[in-house]
């Protein structure tokens, strides 16, 4: 048993020994070699140069999918009271246009026409976070 043992022993040993030398890399004149890791370079030439800000990603939803630009105008009451006043009151109190949107937050600005800007929750009530405050940023540009 004994025997048995070491022979296993000094065969690991042989084998530690010679595995380790296989790992040494030698150029043709004897002289170990270091593998340089080729790394290339690369810049991350994925990204868009700038992302567009999220007040000029509000715009375009503002204008388009969102459909807003139908009843609120930038400077002048429509349907809707204008962006300006919008964002005077929100900026004065402090509150949040997209938590708003969510349908989580109450009407400060016109209360009694509320019901009709209700109805674009269901609209906006899909849109993601960012979206809603996207269009937060936008309309709150526009204050003058
Ligand atoms: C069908 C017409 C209509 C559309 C479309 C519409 N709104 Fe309105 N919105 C209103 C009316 C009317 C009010 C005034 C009632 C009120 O203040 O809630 C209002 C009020 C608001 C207010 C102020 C809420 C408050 O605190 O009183 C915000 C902010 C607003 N709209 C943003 C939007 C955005 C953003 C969109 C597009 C996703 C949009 N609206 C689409 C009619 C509309």
């Amino acid at each position: 048993m004994k025997k048995i043992i070491s022979t296993f022993v000094l065969c690991s040993i042989t084998f530690a020994i010679s595995s380790c030398g296989d790992n040494k890399k030698e150029d043709k004149y004897g002289n170990p070699v270091t593998t340089e890791e080729t790394q290339s370079a690369t810049e991350d030439t994925t990204k868009p140069e700038a992302t567009a800000s999220l007040a000029e990603k509000g715009k375009e939803i503002f204008d388009g999918k969102g459909t807003c630009a139908t009843c609120h105008k930038v400077d002048t009451k429509v349907v809707g009271p204008s962006l300006q006043d919008i964002a005077k009151i929100y900026k004065e109190k402090n509150a949040s246009i997209a938590t708003f949107l969510k349908g989580e937050e109450k009407p400060i600005v016109d209360p009694s026409q509320f019901e009709v800007m209700k109805a674009n929750f269901a609209l906006t009530k899909t849109f993601t976070d960012e979206e809603r405050q996207a269009l937060e940023d936008y309309v709150l540009s526009q204050a003058k």
